[in-house]
């Protein structure tokens, strides 16, 4: 007699969540965190595009060992391993329990190779082996770094992080609206993702930002996240990246389509335009 599954009860995590989200039932209660921000604000699939895109041009050949800091739940270390079976990665994070929760649900399901990913708990400026192609160091993590001592010091032991062949990526954003406290909200499937601008300081340029998740049946998940950064400018960070040694420092910013609405293609630039708020990348070539 052949062996009949009796239950399409969901074998992830993940996959209950997919279901919850699509019958409109997530609420604060049942919904996962860190599945809440992968859903809301990761795109890894792009940034892996991205890397490979920007390193081949420069280089003449795909790079493989992508080391990903602040990764959190490693999304985008599982996308790079799925990317070529020659890939490896390096994740840093100091926080254990988000480390293990992408060790349990973005790495495990893939099996033996899920072996691919080396996830290590520390300061991400205490590690600088192995040295890999690509870091990456993406949704303005960096910006944690508030003194120009302190992101200096980081870009230094980045740098020295890469082998010869190397590029440093680093994501941004800015314009006018940056500096305006105020909530955008954006749907996303079964939920309402709402990104807070809760204050900044013009003299510092602290900013304060939180992440809040609502629900179809009315409840919330206030404060999901917090984040206490300095809002780096472009130009005082492409400084800060040449002296620190980086052979070539280019903006990646993004194009238009044809409403208007910013495109999610990114092409060298170097005069952008007067839009009220953007994201950038910013490639620093060993
Ligand atoms: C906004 S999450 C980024 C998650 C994911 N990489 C992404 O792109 O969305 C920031 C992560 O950085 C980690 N973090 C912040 N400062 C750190 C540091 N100095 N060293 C290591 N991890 C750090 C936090 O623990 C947190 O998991």
């Amino acid at each position: 007699m052949s062996a009949k599954k009796e239950t399409t009860a969901p074998d992830t995590m993940k996959e209950a969540m997919e279901i919850l989200a699509a019958t409109k039932k997530l609420n604060a209660d049942n919904a996962d965190l860190h599945w809440l921000y992968e859903q809301s604000v990761q795109n890894v699939e792009h940034e892996v595009e991205f890397i490979d895109k920007v390193f081949r041009k420069h280089y003449g050949r795909s790079p493989s060992l992508l080391r990903e800091d602040f990764c959190g739940t490693a999304l985008l270390c599982r996308e790079w391993i799925i990317r070529r079976e020659s890939n490896t990665a390096l994740g840093v994070d100091y926080d254990g329990p988000t480390l293990e929760w992408g060790r349990v649900n973005n790495l495990a399901p893939l099996g033996d190779r899920a072996r691919a990913v080396t996830l290590i708990q520390d300061d991400v400026r205490k590690v600088t082996e192995p040295k890999a192609e690509v870091l990456a160091a993406t949704n303005f993590s960096w910006w944690g770094f508030k003194t120009r001592a302190e992101l200096k010091e980081y870009f230094s032991l980045c740098r020295q992080s890469l082998q010869d062949e190397g590029l440093l990526m680093l994501d941004i954003y800015g314009g006018p609206e940056a500096q305006i406290p105020q909530i955008e909200e954006r749907e996303v499937e079964g939920f309402d993702y709402l990104w807070d601008q809760d204050d900044f300081n013009p003299i510092t340029g602290d900013i304060r930002c939180y992440i809040h998740f609502r629900f179809p049946n009315g409840s919330q998940m206030d404060e999901a996240f917090k984040y206490e950064w300095r809002l780096w400018s472009l130009p005082e960070t492409c400084d800060l990246l040449e002296e620190c040694g980086f052979s070539k420092v280019v903006v990646y910013w993004e194009g238009t389509d044809e409403d208007g609405e910013p495109s999610g293609e990114f092409k060298p630039d170097r005069k952008g335009d007067l839009a009220p708020a953007w994201v950038s990348y910013i490639i620093a070539y060993r």
